[in-house]
């Protein structure tokens, strides 16, 4: 059984392991044979022969054994390496999965503030359109127009704003309106102040809007009650302040206004672009007079109204009626002192240079 076992693990062995431990086993045969013949010189080269053959067995195994040491070193330094890198995909693949986690957030975040703005779109559509729709109805059922009716875009009064206007002219009848922003507006205030005898300036600081208005009133027929004037911007100086608005060369001859509609200059030209009209138009305003401010849902607009409140005490609001109009009477009394500057005594709005 031993023997078995013994010949399974030499099998195990390299070919010169086994020719080296058959190689030592004979030369310790000798010596023991040798010996025992008292062969002395014999057994002592034998024995000779056995040491140099265990001193190179030593000498091979000391080689192999720092072989295997410094396979072992290499070993530690490349799991060294292993765990740095090992750590270093694990941190990775966390950043990732961190910047994963943010971008599905915001992403998140985003799909729900889309569909807010898409719900608040489906509502006001819900609404809006509805309404806009009967007060076009109600428009045209006002007037017939000589001509087709230029479409309001998204610079014009909508039509309930033109339906709030026109039903303030028509009950108000004023001699005088003074438009600020010509447009479709216009040719409706035309119609509107053809039926009630008043006269219509309309004020553009654009030479291409204001052309496109002049053809419309003209194909209307309406050029005998509406003009549209050019007014480019000039610096404006109310108070402290320097606005761009209309040339007031251009008002020099108006006296009397008594219905101001004010929807011009756009925001696009400066902060509080619409502020110096009460400043500059205020001197020319009959003693009772109407002021609708569009797009007074808008905080530049909204500050100018307050502002006007402020320092005008003929002035006085008479609420938002309906859409984004907000509607001011201007009532001079004899107690308003005369303003600054003013010509004929009428305003208070601070000192206006252009
Ligand atoms: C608010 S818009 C006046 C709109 C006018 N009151 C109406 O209801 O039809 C003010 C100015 O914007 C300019 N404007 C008009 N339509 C425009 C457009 N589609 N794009 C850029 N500016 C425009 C014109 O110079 C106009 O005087």
């Amino acid at each position: 059984m031993r023997l078995r076992t013994l010949a399974g693990r030499a099998r195990e062995l390299g070919p010169r392991t086994v020719a080296a431990a058959g190689l030592t086993a004979l030369l310790v045969a000798g010596v023991a044979t040798a010996a025992a013949l008292d062969a002395t010189r014999v057994a002592v080269s034998l024995l000779a022969l056995l040491l140099a053959l265990v001193l190179a067995g030593v000498l091979l195994l000391n080689r192999r054994l720092l072989a295997l040491r410094g396979d072992r070193r290499e070993l530690r330094d490349l799991r060294v390496v292993l765990d740095a890198t090992q750590r270093r995909v694990v941190s990775a693949v966390e950043r990732q999965r961190l910047a994963a986690d943010d971008r599905h957030r915001e992403l998140t975040d985003a799909l729900a503030r889309v569909q807010r703005i898409a719900d608040r779109g489906l509502r006001t559509v819900q609404h809006t359109v509805p309404r806009e729709v009967e007060a076009t109805v109600q428009l045209f059922q006002g007037f017939t127009p000589r001509a087709p009716m230029p479409s309001s875009g998204d610079y014009a009064l909508n039509p309930t704003d033109l339906l709030e206007l026109l039903f303030l002219v028509r009950s108000r009848r004023p001699e005088l309106v003074l438009e600020l922003g010509s447009g479709t507006s216009t040719i409706w205030l035309g119609y509107v102040l053809e039926q009630t005898g008043g006269r219509l300036i309309s004020l553009d600081h654009e030479p291409e809007y204001a052309n496109r208005t002049r053809a419309a009133l003209a194909a209307h027929g309406l050029t005998g009650v509406a003009e549209v004037r050019d007014a480019p911007l000039a610096p404006v100086e109310v108070g402290e302040r320097t606005f761009s608005w209309y040339d007031p060369a251009v008002l020099e001859d108006l006296d009397g206004v008594d219905f101001l509609l004010v929807d011009g200059p756009p925001a696009a030209v400066g902060p509080d672009s619409r502020y110096p009209a009460l400043p500059v138009v205020g001197p020319r305003l009959a003693d009772r007079a109407t002021i609708v401010f569009d797009d007074a849902n808008r905080p530049d607009e909204q500050a100018a109204i307050e502002g006007w409140l402020a320092s005008d005490p003929a002035l006085g609001r008479e609420g938002e009626l309906l859409g984004r109009h907000a509607v001011l009477t201007y009532a001079r009394t004899k107690k308003t002192p005369p303003p600054q500057g003013d010509r004929r005594g009428r305003s208070q709005e601070p000192a206006v240079q252009a």
